[in-house]
């Protein structure tokens, strides 16, 4: 027998991700997210969608769901996406994504779907009561990146797990269906300073859209007296800031702080800390909070510009839908061929 290297993918590198209309967008979405997206636009075919079908796992208000859609869109033009550039759809609008996971649904094991985090840290003590849908999350996410055969997912660090399931999805149907190198193995790219910025009032907790407490995340629809009102509110501690990142180990709030500050003026936070070492925190806030008024206030703006306008959003999303069904059609009939449906 010779000992031959199995094939890989070798198709063209593409961009592919997502973000659920389920909540205001905030500094970690902008910074962990959208941020990349804009980056990434100018290197590599670029699909970037709102995941209505995501948001749907928990309960939505039909009567507000559209709107949600088109406010993630507008932070998406807001924060640079070009529509002549990235393909900006709603993921409801190419109901491929929903055919693939269903075979997805077949390839992923539930022994797989029992271990994602996210699903336990959502569902909580209660997940008989959850909807299945939110059990299968994943499986839509890995239909969602594979239907299109993106090579690159740039997400915050919370996503990981779920793309190393989509990983294990191609490589199992792939394997399965004697399949080699049909679909890629998609990369998650967390690397970057905004990966994962933690709350404005816990250090340990993540800066979500879910967290009751508003005063825990600067909104990118925040005014700039509201935001600067936050960062005087963040939680810290009354020591000066150090010479070193390692002595901020056990002093977290301190910690992001400092990688905001630094994710959002683009520069490293050992960098940043040098510029303020000695200093207290009322010091350090107040130029802080004029720099993500300067960050951020003008995507708000232009958010609510584009708001303004919702027919104008539409059309920026119904013709993204139409590039985007032009692109995932054929993967999904080869899917079909592969899987055998019958007339495929
Ligand atoms: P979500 O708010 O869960 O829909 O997340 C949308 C995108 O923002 C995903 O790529 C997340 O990984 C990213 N994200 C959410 N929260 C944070 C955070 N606190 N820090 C960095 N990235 C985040
Ligand atoms: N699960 C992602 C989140 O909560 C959103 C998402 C859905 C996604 N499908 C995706 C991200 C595909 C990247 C690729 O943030």
């Amino acid at each position: 027998m010779t000992d031959q290297a199995p094939p890989v993918y070798s198709g063209p590198s593409r961009v592919l991700s997502g973000v659920q209309p389920s909540g205001a967008l905030h500094l970690g979405n902008y910074l962990g997210a959208l941020v990349k997206f804009t980056r990434l636009q100018h290197e590599m075919d670029t699909f970037i969608f709102v995941a209505d079908m995501h948001a749907i796992t928990v309960w939505q208000d039909p009567k507000l769901l559209a709107s949600q859609v088109r406010e993630i869109a507008a932070a998406y033009l807001a924060s640079g996406l070009d529509p002549k550039k990235a393909t900006i759809f709603p993921q409801s609008a190419v109901p491929e994504h929903a055919e693939l996971a269903w075979v997805f649904n077949c390839v992923a094991r539930l022994g797989w779907l029992d271990r994602m985090t996210q699903f336990k840290d959502k569902a909580g003590k209660h997940k008989e009561r959850e909807s299945v849908g939110l059990y299968t999350y994943p499986v839509l996410q890995a239909a969602d990146i594979l239907v299109y055969k993106a090579t690159h997912v740039p997400v915050g660090e919370d996503q990981r797990q779920h793309l190393e399931l989509t990983r294990d999805i191609a490589a199992k149907f792939n394997h399965d269906f004697e399949a080699p190198a049909f679909f890629p193995l998609p990369e998650a790219l967390t690397e970057g300073p905004g990966a994962r910025i933690m709350s404005l009032r816990d250090g340990a907790a993540k800066m979500s859209k879910s967290d009751p407490s508003d005063n825990s995340r600067l909104n990118l629809l925040d005014d700039a007296d509201t935001i600067a009102q936050k960062v005087r509110k963040a939680r810290t501690d009354p020591d000066p800031l150090p010479a070193t990142l390692e002595e901020l180990k056990d002093r977290p709030e301190a910690l992001n702080l400092i990688g905001i500050y630094a994710a959002l003026e683009g520069r490293g936070p050992a960098e940043v800390l040098t510029e303020f070492t000695g200093q207290g925190f009322g010091a350090f806030k107040p130029k802080l909070a004029d720099l993500a008024v300067a960050r951020l206030g003008p995507v708000g703006a232009e958010m609510r510009r584009l708001m303004a306008d919702p027919a104008e959003i539409d059309r920026i999303l119904a013709d993204g839908a139409q590039r985007a069904r032009a692109a995932a059609a054929p993967n999904l009939a080869q899917v079909k061929k592969i899987v055998g449906y019958w007339g495929s």
